[in-house]
C-alpha cells in the first residue's frame, strides 16, 4: 500500500514536472543504472505467422471488433479514440492514474468504462481471462513492463492479443529510458506466444502484438 502511495506520487510528478527537468533526472538514473544487456532471441518459428502493418490504425484493422478491449494508458484518449471508431468495441475498459487531460467525447462514449487507478491494481482485479485484447502503453520503464505483463498475460483470452505500443529500447542520455522491447523481448521467448502483428511508426516507436496460444 505504502509502496502504491509512494508510485501514485511519481507517476503524478513525472506528469507535471518540465522536460527540462524530466531529461536532468533520466541522465541521473543512466548514471546509475548501466544499458542492459541486448534482449535474447526470439525463436523464428515464433514470427513466421507475423503480419507486417504500416501503422498502429492499420492495426486496429485486423484486431477483433465488436470485443471486450482493455487499454492501459490512455493520456489524452486520442487512441482510445481510435479504438471507438474503428473497432466498435463491446466494451473499452479505459485505465489511467489520471484522466484529467482525456478528452471529453471518449469519457462520454456509452462503451467506455473508466478506471482511475494503476494498471497493475485494475489487471488483479480478477483472475479470468475476460479481454479479447489489452493494448499496453503506461509506463514504460522495464520493471514496469515487465509487472503490466505478469499481471495482463492471464487476462486475455486464449487466442487473444497482447499489444505493446513503443516496442522500443532507449538508453541514450536525454531520452526516456524505454524497457519495453527488453520486457516483451524476455516474455515473447519464454511464453512461447507468437508474435502475430508488428506495425511500423515514424519514429521507429513501432507496436508488437503477441498472441495467446488457444
Ligand atoms: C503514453 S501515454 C498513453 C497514450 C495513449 N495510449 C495514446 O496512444 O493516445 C501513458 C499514460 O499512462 C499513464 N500511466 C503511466 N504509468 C501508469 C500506471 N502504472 N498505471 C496507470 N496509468 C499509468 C500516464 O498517466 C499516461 O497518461
Amino acid at each position: 500500500m505504502t509502496r502504491d502511495r509512494g508510485y501514485l506520487a511519481e507517476l503524478a510528478l513525472r506528469r507535471t514536472l518540465p522536460e527540462g527537468l524530466k531529461t536532468l533526472a533520466r541522465l541521473a538514473r543512466l548514471a546509475f543504472q548501466p544499458a542492459p544487456a541486448p534482449a535474447p532471441v526470439i525463436p523464428q518459428a515464433q514470427l513466421e505467422d507475423a503480419r507486417l502493418v504500416n501503422t498502429r490504425w492499420e492495426l486496429l484493422h485486423r484486431l477483433p471488433h465488436g470485443a471486450r478491449v482493455a487499454e492501459l494508458g490512455t493520456y489524452k484518449g486520442d487512441f482510445a479514440r481510435m479504438i471507438l471508431d474503428i473497432t466498435r468495441p463491446a466494451e473499452l475498459h479505459l485505465v489511467d492514474v489520471s484522466f484529467a487531460l482525456c478528452r471529453a467525447d471518449v469519457l462520454a462514449d456509452a462503451n467506455v468504462h473508466r478506471h482511475e487507478t494503476t494498471t497493475v491494481a485494475f489487471l488483479r482485479g480478477s483472475d479470468a481471462p475476460d479481454f479479447d485484447w489489452i493494448y499496453v502503453d503506461a509506463d514504460h520503464g522495464y520493471e514496469a513492463v515487465v509487472a503490466d505483463i505478469a499481471a495482463a498475460r492471464g487476462r486475455v483470452k486464449p487466442g487473444g492479443y497482447l499489444v505493446f505500443n513503443d516496442f522500443a529500447r532507449i538508453v541514450r542520455p536525454g531520452f526516456g529510458v524505454f524497457g519495453v522491447h527488453q520486457a516483451v523481448t524476455e516474455f515473447a521467448v519464454e511464453s512461447g506466444w507468437p508474435v502475430a502483428f508488428f506495425c511500423l511508426n515514424g519514429e521507429a516507436l513501432y507496436d508488437i502484438a503477441l498472441r495467446r496460444p488457444g
